[in-house]
């Protein structure tokens, strides 16, 4: 049987030239980065080389780079790190009711110790409109984080304008550009955040890899101590192939968004209007432009997303039923929620994230096999309606 992948919002393959680059870092390079000898230096190169890609891809000063087990690190440590170095200023943060649970849940945890956390809410297309962010703002405000594009949806959030109004006020923002990170340019400088989340695995490098961008001078403390690490901003032996990876696959990603972008881009919009055509009741969910190219979100009306799932997994097409992070734990998804989905709707959402290795032929399988899927469905409970 031919199997598609179609889930690249959950990982992606890992890139034979990422591969290629790690290897020597596997084998014979084995040396401890912080031990002073050749075999050490060695390993040492490899890191800080790594550093001058990610830096590089960014905008920003190799310095500003700490390497991290990937997005959902980077994530706790900017948030809680920011929380605690600026609890003498104050204790109120501000965050996207759609942000992934790694900032969501951190959040979630502040609030129960002595902070405050106060949720922008999103438009029905899953869109954060800045003027709410300003409005939420106090004197005790800390922290503004905001995605840049959405797990689920896609949708690509308005941070450069966010940035921008938390800057005015004294505040620190921060965006989790893990989905955003290959699918559009992302500029440190350009957006202004003082710290930036990116992972590995969703460029085409390693899983257990990843980096925050803190942008030099920003009021924030580590939060675990023991070693110098990372300029002690990240105690731990480095993780030296997978930041080698990391490094790889962010150079990668910048030299091939243009091409790569449009590509995925022809496929993703092929694929949506042909679902949208064939099958009826189907409906794009997130912003119809303002999401990153490579994301299709749908939602079915009478059928569960979970059904349609296991029967495409069954034909040997990888999708996801929410965002990685949410499937299977039989919780309606939080940003579906906050874009004001009714829980039965949400049930049948579908997210569809195409890749480098997708072709038309796949998008093609996949909308016959979907369409065959939904209508078995409907036969099968023809009370649940579609209008
Ligand atoms: C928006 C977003 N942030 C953070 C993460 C977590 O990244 P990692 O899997 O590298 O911990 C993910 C992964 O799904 C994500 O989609």
């Amino acid at each position: 049987m031919r199997r598609i992948y179609l889930d690249h919002g959950a990982t992606t393959p890992l890139d034979p030239r990422v591969l290629d680059e790690m290897l020597p870092y596997l084998r014979e390079v084995f040396g401890n980065p912080s031990s002073a000898h050749a075999f050490g230096r060695e390993a040492r190169e490899g890191v800080e080389k790594a550093r001058i890609r990610v830096a590089r891809a960014l905008n920003a000063d190799p310095r500003e780079i700490v390497f991290t087990s990937g997005g959902s690190e980077a994530n706790y440590l900017a948030v809680r790190g920011a929380a605690y170095a600026n609890r003498d200023r104050g204790n109120h943060i501000v965050a996207s009711r759609i942000e992934h649970h790694s900032v969501l849940d951190t959040c979630l945890d502040l609030a129960e110790h002595g902070y405050e956390v106060s949720w922008v809410p999103v438009n029905e297309d899953g869109i954060v409109d800045p003027r709410k962010v300003a409005a939420l703002l106090r004197p005790t405000t800390i922290l503004v984080t905001v995605m840049l594009a959405n797990n689920e949806v896609g949708t690509i959030q308005p941070v450069r304008e966010i940035a921008a109004l938390a800057r005015e006020r004294g505040v620190l923002c921060h965006t989790d550009a893990v989905q955003g990170f290959g699918k559009m340019a992302v500029d440190v400088q350009n957006l202004g955040v003082d710290m930036l989340s990116i992972s590995a695995h969703k460029i085409y490098g390693p899983k257990g890899a990843g980096a925050l961008y803190l942008r030099a001078g920003t009021r924030w403390q580590p939060l675990n101590h023991g070693g110098g690490q990372e300029a002690r901003r990240r105690p731990g032996t480095e993780n030296v192939p997978g930041i080698v990876g990391l490094g790889a696959a962010a150079a990668l990603a910048v030299a091939e968004l243009e091409h790569e972008t449009a590509q995925v881009r022809v496929l993703r919009d092929r694929l949506v209007s042909e679902v949208l055509r064939r099958i009826p009741g189907a409906r794009l969910s997130g912003h119809p432009v303002r999401r990153v190219p490579h994301n299709a979100h749908f939602c079915f009306e009478g059928v569960a997303g979970g059904a349609l799932l296991a029967g495409l997994d069954a034909a040997g097409v990888a999708v996801s039923a929410a965002s990685a992070c949410a499937a299977g734990s039989g919780t309606p998804s939080h940003v579906l929620q906050a874009m004001g989905f009714a829980d039965e709707l949400a049930a049948g959402a579908l997210r569809v994230t195409l890749g480098r290795g997708n072709t038309a032929a796949d998008v093609d399988l996949f909308v016959e096999t979907l369409e065959r899927l939904v209508e078995k469905a409907r036969q099968k409970a023809p009370s649940s309606g579609r209008n």
